[in-house]
Order: C-alpha cells, then structure tokens, then sequence
C-alpha cells in the first residue's frame, strides 16, 4: 500500500516531520509512506494552472498514485500552516487528485492542545468540494500529541513515548482497516 505523507511545517528540526517519520519507520512493513515536498512549490496563482511548474506536477502525481493521504500539521494562529494550505490548494484544482482517498489528520505541539484547532480547521478544508477526501471519522482516532518535548527522544527525533506509541498504533490499525472500507 501507497501512502504520501504532507507535513505542515518547513522546519528542519519539526516536531510533525519527526512524527512523518517515525510513521514512516514503525509502519514499513504495513505501508509506505512518501514524503511530499511542499517547501519548494510556488504560491498558488490561477495564472500558473495551464502551466504549472514541475513541482506542482510531482506533487499532484504523488497524490494521484497514493492509496491514502495522512495529513501531518503544525499548528500556527490556530490553524494549519500557509504552506500546506497553498499545497492543498494546488492539489484541489486541475484533477483534485484527493477527491475521493482516505485520508486522515495528525498534529504535534509542544505546548498542551496538540494542534486541535489547526485539525478542526483541516477537516473543514479537507472536505471541501475541491479536496473532497474520505476523512477518517474523528471519534477515538484524534492523533493531538501534545508537549512534544517529553514524547520525542532528542538524540533520534523519534516519537518514543509509550503510551502515545500504542495510541497511534491504534489509530492507525483502524485507518488501514477504513481504507480497505472505502476503497474500491
Ligand atoms: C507563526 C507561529 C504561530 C504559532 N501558533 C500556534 C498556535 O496557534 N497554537 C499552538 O499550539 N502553537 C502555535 N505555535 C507553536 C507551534 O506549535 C510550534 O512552533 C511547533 O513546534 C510547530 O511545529 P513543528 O515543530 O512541526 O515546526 C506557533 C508557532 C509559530 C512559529
């Protein structure tokens, strides 16, 4: 199975992209879960639509060959991040390569409501008619890690907090088994 991960935050050091990661690593053998790279894309612009540059393209086509979308937020001004709002952007437009995909939300804080605002806001734009993903039902399956410096080990920037660990497993038992549902 084919999953592509987009991370809402640029930063070299992020909490979020840490828990991309560990996803990434814990889960090799359920699924791979691709990267996309946000950081480089252009501001959505209409303009640019009939010729849109090649990471727009990459991007679009990562989506477009992916099972499932897991989106992985920081949270800023309690909601999700410009980046990945101009990322979601492109991807609604042209093909809307997330029209119909499972996909579900995650966040990390390092302060105490582990992105619940940002993801609130998520969910609406995720079920947009431009997006119109399959959104994970939240109830039992909300990954909000919150005070990310006791749960990520900082030599590895792994996510190595136990009971987190065993939540998230949780979660994402139940997103493979959604998947299977709702997809053809
Ligand atoms: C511009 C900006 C706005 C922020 N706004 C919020 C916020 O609304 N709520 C919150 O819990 N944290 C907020 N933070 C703190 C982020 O949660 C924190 O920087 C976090 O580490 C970002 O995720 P990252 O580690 O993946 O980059 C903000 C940080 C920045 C830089």
């Amino acid at each position: 199975m084919n999953v592509v991960a987009l991370v809402g935050s640029l930063r070299k050091d992020s909490y979020n992209l840490k828990l991309a990661k560990t996803m990434q690593e814990r889960y090799a053998n359920r699924f791979t879960l691709r990267i996309a790279e946000i950081g480089g894309l252009p501001l959505y612009n209409p303009d640019d639509e009939s010729n849109a540059p090649e990471s727009v393209v990459l991007l679009k086509r990562m989506v477009k060959d992916a099972d499932a979308v897991i989106v992985i937020t920081a949270e800023y001004n309690w909601s999700i991040p410009g980046s990945l709002k101009n990322a979601l952007d492109w991807i609604s437009r042209g093909d809307r390569e997330l029209r119909g995909k499972p996909v579900m939300t995650a966040g990390v804080t390092p302060t105490a409501l582990g992105t619940v605002r940002a993801q609130l806001h998520l969910r609406e734009i995720l079920s947009s008619p431009g997006m119109w993903g399959r959104i994970m039902p939240p109830g039992g399956n909300e990954i909000l890690i919150n005070f990310a410096e006791q749960k990520f080990d900082a030599a590895t920037g792994r996510l190595t907090d136990e009971v987190t660990l065993e939540f998230l497993d949780g979660v994402i038992n139940r997103f493979l088994q959604f998947c299977a549902e709702v997809q053809p």
